[in-house]
């Protein structure tokens, strides 16, 4: 089965030093084709370039978040939602390029620019026959968030500290979907408005599995082989000086 990996990504000054770290990551990673969306009213030289060098199987596609849910510019700042459109856009692109068959073999991962992955990820995930699930490492005030799996090999909960009655208390780093399922339902989407904070998740998989029929990875759930890792700002205050940095030099 193909990995159809979905990330969203925007403009900053460390874009390019994340999207290189991807691409290293993925090189190792068989059967892959990575669906790059940009948060950007049209798709960059900057992205173009390094996807067309990384040797990957790719596809480049862009639509710029509306501005009232801009970081820092929403009115209700306690929840922007990230990466949303661009999440969505990569699911219809599935949906109306892919051809719904019995021998469609194919699994959908979102994966933010910044996470951390390792390889053993994706060979856990590339059986996926619904939706898959696993624990994700530095989310939730804890060191690792992970589904409840019982001794059936079941998962009944969230072992998560931060809103555990959510649906479906899981990272965007912590499942993948069946790209069969992801065709048969084609209302399954990211909600962008009206959705607290933790619930973007929840939007989209309400529509796509009961928490029964959830197939716990990683050693029922015991191994953590991604993590929610952030990258610091990097400091910029020496720019503007005349004299020391090209503008023309990308990077
Ligand atoms: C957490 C979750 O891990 C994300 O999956 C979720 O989208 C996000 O919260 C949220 O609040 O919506 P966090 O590390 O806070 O993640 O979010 P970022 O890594 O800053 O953004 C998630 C993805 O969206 C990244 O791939 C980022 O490049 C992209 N993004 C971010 C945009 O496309 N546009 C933006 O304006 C900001
Ligand atoms: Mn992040």
């Amino acid at each position: 089965p193909t990995i159809y990996v979905i990330t969203p990504t925007y403009t900053r000054p460390v874009q390019k030093a994340e999207l290189t770290r991807l691409a290293n990551t993925f090189l190792h990673v068989p059967n892959l084709h990575w669906m790059v969306v940009e948060d950007s009213p049209r798709r960059t030289n900057l992205v173009d370039s390094l996807l067309e060098r990384s040797g990957l199987n790719f596809t480049h596609l862009n639509v710029e978040s509306p501005k009232s849910v801009r970081i820092g510019l929403a009115k209700d700042s306690s929840h922007t939602p990230r990466g949303t459109l661009q999440r969505n856009l990569g699911l219809r692109w599935l949906r109306e390029n892919l051809i719904l068959s019995d021998s469609l073999e194919g699994v959908v991962y979102f994966a933010d620019d910044d996470n951390t992955y390792s390889l053993e990820l994706f060979e856990e995930m590339r059986s996926t026959q619904k939706v898959s699930v696993w624990p994700v490492a530095f989310v939730g005030g804890l060191r690792y968030e992970a589904p409840k799996v019982n001794t059936a090999g079941k998962v009944v909960g969230w072992k998560t500290v931060f809103d555990p009655n959510r649906p479906f208390a899981i990272d965007m780093a912590g499942f993948a979907i069946n790209v069969r399922l992801v065709l048969k339902r084609p209302w399954a989407n990211f909600q962008l408005s009206g959705v607290k904070g933790g619930y973007q998740e929840t939007s989209l998989l309400k529509d796509l599995v009961t928490i029964a029929e959830l197939e716990p990875k990683a050693a029922n759930c015991t191994k953590v082989l991604v993590w929610h890792t952030r990258t610091e700002k990097p400091t910029l205050v020496n720019e503007g000086r005349q004299g020391f940095t090209d503008l023309k030099v990308e990077v």
